[in-house]
């Protein structure tokens, strides 16, 4: 424990910080005793620079006890905060930096759960699931473009109606959601549905900040990947569509120029056939009636170990 001062000064505005940092460093761990010294100074700082008020003062920690309130085993509001802030983005960025022609990271979020594992060219959408079905394929190589076999490639999305299986209460398994192996040419191939944009839960605390700070709630449609192999570091990304309104203004903040991919419409029926595809009839963009689906192709680069 820290001896006191026998005759300790009166605390001031100016000295309370350096003394409430040295009665909290008598501790044998240096990474603790760092990262507390400068929690409390940056956050004293805080209050100094604002000029904090007592009522916003109170306001932040009714405001914090609700998120921790809004927190479930099935709901982290709490993470959601860290994400809003941008803070799961800059620990993500700091932690994963990423090497020339690597892929690069995006935010994991909360709906990565259990899930099934399938053979190439399966389905990862339940019958009857409401969506356009899109070919999702592609390879994974390492920096120095080698093909990597066995690669585990952990895929998950929403439906069409922009929700995970998780939110869904009528959903009891995975829907959306599987684990696929790259084959010996370093190649995967599903079938999912074309992702769309989709608010994140905003129906509590987090919600009524985004309100208050006048912030979009709409992640822009993506794809998620969590790519995994002995050899090389663990990837967690995502691959967002470039027709969304909303890339610039994720919530989350994890789009990546490099990460933003063009999901195109393929009328090929032999690559239907093979992949037992549905095809869907809708009008282009010149308003002409076409029969196809949708794909997402990307080649990933993962950084060996
Ligand atoms: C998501 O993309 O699944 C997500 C990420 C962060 C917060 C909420 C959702
Ligand atoms: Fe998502």
């Amino acid at each position: 424990m820290a001896t006191a001062d026998p005759s300790p000064d009166d605390l001031t505005i100016d000295n309370l910080t350096s003394h409430v940092i040295k009665l909290s460093s008598n501790i044998e761990n240096e990474r603790l005793k760092f990262v507390f010294a400068k929690l409390i100074q940056y956050s004293h700082d805080f209050v100094r620079d604002t000029k904090l008020t007592t009522a916003e003062w109170e306001a932040a920690w009714q405001y914090l006890t609700a998120v921790g309130q809004d927190c479930t085993p099935d709901r982290q509001e709490m993470i959601l905060l860290s994400d809003v802030l941008g803070i799961s983005a800059l620990v993500d960025a700091i932690n994963n930096p990423t090497a020339p022609r690597a892929t690069e990271s995006s935010v994991l979020g909360p709906f990565h759960n259990h899930a099934h594992e399938f053979e190439n060219g399966q389905s990862i959408a339940s019958k009857g699931v409401i969506g356009e079905p899109m070919l999702i394929h592609g390879t994974v190589s390492d920096t120095q473009g080698k093909p990597l076999s066995g690669v585990a490639v952990d895929v998950w999305e929403t439906n069409g109606n922009g929700f995970y299986d998780m939110q869904d209460p009528e959903k009891d398994g995975p829907d959306c959601r599987g684990i696929f192996h790259t084959d010996k040419d370093g190649k995967f191939a599903l079938v999912g549905v074309r992702a769309v944009d989709y608010p994140i839960p905003h129906d509590g605390s987090v919600g009524v900040l985004l309100r208050l700070l006048n912030r979009s709630n709409v992640r822009p449609a993506h794809v998620h990947f969590v790519l995994q192999h002995p050899d090389c570091v663990r990837l967690t990304t995502a691959l967002y569509s470039n027709d969304s309104v909303n890339v610039a203004l994720d919530p989350v903040f994890g789009v990546k120029k490099s990460l933003i991919k063009q999901f195109t419409w393929s009328e090929d029926g032999e690559v239907a056939k093979k992949y037992s595809i549905d095809m869907l009839e809708r009008a282009d963009p010149g308003g002409k009636r076409t029969v196809g689906f949708w794909v997402l192709e990307h080649d990933f680069v993962l950084m060996r170990k």
